[in-house]
């Protein structure tokens, strides 16, 4: 499994059994932080128009794969270009892309430099450990080969969000951390050292596994202002509930999302992130987040993730949310995603507001 904070793969049963409750079996739902696209992909499975978005160019890749694509893309500019291509059936074309990209010649890129053992940071730091250089250096040819191809027109978008979803599902499994990216390990740990191997997740059968019907759509943005364009029969959130943000965690993830190549700073080699900075991170801003979600939206119905240690408290989101309607508390236990240093516990207490919005 994705191994993202607050991933709510595990949980799909008891949120889509609210969304049933509270809008029957058919509707349309937003998903506007979401993540993984784990809940935006469940409720298409049953049956629901989705629309799905969140700040994260990754996740609105994830997005895209989870909801818009029904069948296996034909890649046929590609094709045209790719003489390895040529001679490939329809139904085996997208392993053959990944195939293609698994054979390049490897290269001392960006990835090589600033996130691998044998690299030198452009800023000075000492190498960063987030991948051994043979993967790195493999990354590095694979995001090049993906640019060159967009750069070219030959891919279009929902190929192009298929490769990046697979390329970054694909390193998650050998990056040398403890669940997120916010540091590397000091030295590569066992799982670090298999061999970077960049997987077709989408089978040729896959796509006939899903529910494909409904229509769905995808945003890359703030929520707080597509809240405005988004109309829904519910809306669920499921923001951070804690202060580091996302960007931070995640921001090799969003390097590959975007294929560039920025300066890396300090230790970590973080990013630039605050184009991506999240209110939901911040006990001072979140509750005028949540009060532009609601004001802004066309839609009666709020479902609200939350967890029992996030920044707010149960008694504190229920007073906020009640300025904007009837407020209800669903309380479970959930055994929760957690880095392997984390001292947390193990098992907390999960929450599902319902907020009905006065009209
Ligand atoms: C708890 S995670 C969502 C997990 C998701 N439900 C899943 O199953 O993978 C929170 C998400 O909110 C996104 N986010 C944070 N602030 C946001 C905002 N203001 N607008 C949209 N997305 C935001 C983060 O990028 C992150 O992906």
């Amino acid at each position: 499994m994705y191994r993202y904070i607050g991933n709510k793969t595990k949980l799909t049963h008891e949120i889509l059994n609210d969304v049933k409750k509270i809008i029957g079996s058919k509707g349309t739902v937003a998903d506007i932080m979401c993540g993984t696209a784990s809940v935006s992909l469940a409720l298409k499975n049953e049956g629901y128009n989705v629309i799905a978005s969140d700040i994260m160019t990754y996740s609105y890749y994830h997005a895209i794969v989870n909801l818009l694509i029904d069948e296996q893309p034909d890649f046929a500019k590609l094709t045209q270009k790719e003489s390895l291509l040529k001679s490939v059936p329809r139904e085996l074309r997208y392993e053959a892309v990944i195939d293609l990209l698994n054979t390049l010649e490897p290269i001392e890129g960006y990835f090589f430099k600033e996130f691998s053992p044998e690299g030198k940071p452009a800023n000075g730091e000492a190498p960063r450990m987030y991948f051994t250089s043979k993967n790195a250096k493999k990354i590095d040819s694979i995001i090049k080969k993906i640019n060159e191809w967009d750069a070219e027109n030959l891919i279009n978008e929902k190929e192009l969000a298929l490769i990046k979803h697979d390329v970054i599902l694909s390193v998650n499994p050998v990056a040398n951390i403890s669940g997120t990216y916010g540091h590397f390990h000091s030295n590569i740990v066992k799982s670090a050292l298999d061999n970077f191997v960049l997987e077709p997740s989408y089978k040729q059968n896959l796509f006939s596994q899903q529910n494909n019907a409904g229509d769905h759509t995808v945003y890359k943005g703030y929520a707080e202002e597509l809240a405005s364009i988004i109309k829904a029969d519910l809306c669920y959130i499921d923001p951070p509930y804690m202060k580091r943000q996302y960007a931070a965690n995640y921001h090799i993830l969003e390097t590959i999302a975007r294929g560039d190549e920025p300066e890396a700073a300090g230790v970590s080699g973080l990013r630039p992130w605050r184009d991506q900075y999240s209110n939901f991170c911040s006990k001072v801003k979140i509750r005028d987040s949540f009060r532009q979600i609601f004001s802004k939206m066309d839609c009666p119905n709020f479902l609200i993730s939350y967890s029992e240690d996030g920044l707010l408290s149960a008694d504190e989101l229920i007073e906020l949310f009640s300025e904007f309607g009837e407020v209800s508390l669903r309380k479970f236990t959930y055994k929760r995603f957690r880095s392997n240093k984390s001292k947390l516990k193990n098992e907390i207490n999960e929450y599902l507001f319902w907020v009905r919005k006065k009209s």
